[in-house]
């Protein structure tokens, strides 16, 4: 499986025939770098929170590629206005897809669209446990540390994408502590340094974790493969 960073929470995850996308937020980020090839043939977008920095250009992308957006129930039903193929789901709620399993997560935020200039009703944000060719990854969402995390440490997580920038997030502070809770074997950190509020340091992060995961830091574009 390959996971690539294309900046801020989004993330392009490619697992034998199916290619994801999570939260592409990308041609309003400045940060992101990305091979527009990558975005032609997507089968899933997933969608954490109704957040423009999150649902970003899923309704483009799901237009030119016929890909299904997996959502929850509020988001779902303001999509489907745009006629796009779209599964819904909910919090603590597993489906079996084509490519692999997905539990939807709690996270604590917001997930209001901003239509027009009118805030939208999204619904409860969330996280990603995705389970696909034997490996189980975690997307956080945009969150503040949680007890929930503690749940996921029986699932034997390989990778855990999660926020550091503080502000509307966990700082890394928090994501250490997250960390513990998950005990996933290796941690992406996402979301800061895209806006100045949510400025924060990788490095400083990596450090802190020590031994306890390995830390991949990774900058727009690039990938690990697991
Ligand atoms: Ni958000
Ligand atoms: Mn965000």
């Amino acid at each position: 499986m390959k996971i690539k960073f294309i900046g801020h929470a989004a993330f392009y995850i490619e697992s034998g025939d199916y290619r994801l996308l999570i939260d592409p937020f990308i041609s309003n980020n400045p940060n992101s770098n990305i091979d527009k090839e990558l975005l032609k043939d997507i089968t899933h977008i997933l969608i954490t929170h109704g957040h423009g920095d999150h649902l970003g250009d899923a309704i483009n992308i799901a237009k030119q590629c016929d890909a299904t957006v997996i959502c929850n129930f509020e988001i779902g039903n303001y999509l489907s206005s745009f006629n796009i193929k779209v599964h819904t789901m909910h919090i603590g709620g597993t489906y079996n897809f084509d490519f692999g399993r997905i539990k939807m997560t709690p996270a604590l935020h917001g997930s209001g669209i901003n239509h027009n200039g009118t805030m939208i009703c999204g619904g409860n944000p969330c996280g990603y446990l995705i389970k696909s060719m034997n490996k189980t990854i975690y997307h956080a969402g945009d969150t503040g540390l949680t007890m929930d995390m503690k749940l996921l440490a029986i699932d034997d997580i390989d990778v855990a994408m999660l926020p550091i920038g503080g502000n509307y997030t966990m700082d890394i502070y928090d994501a250490i502590r997250a960390v513990d809770f998950i005990e996933s074997k290796k941690v992406i950190p996402m979301h800061y340094n895209t806006f100045d509020v949510i400025k924060s340091d990788p490095v400083e992060f990596k450090k802190l974790i020590g031994s306890k995961s390995q830390v991949c830091i990774l900058n727009p574009g690039e990938d690990i493969i697991i």
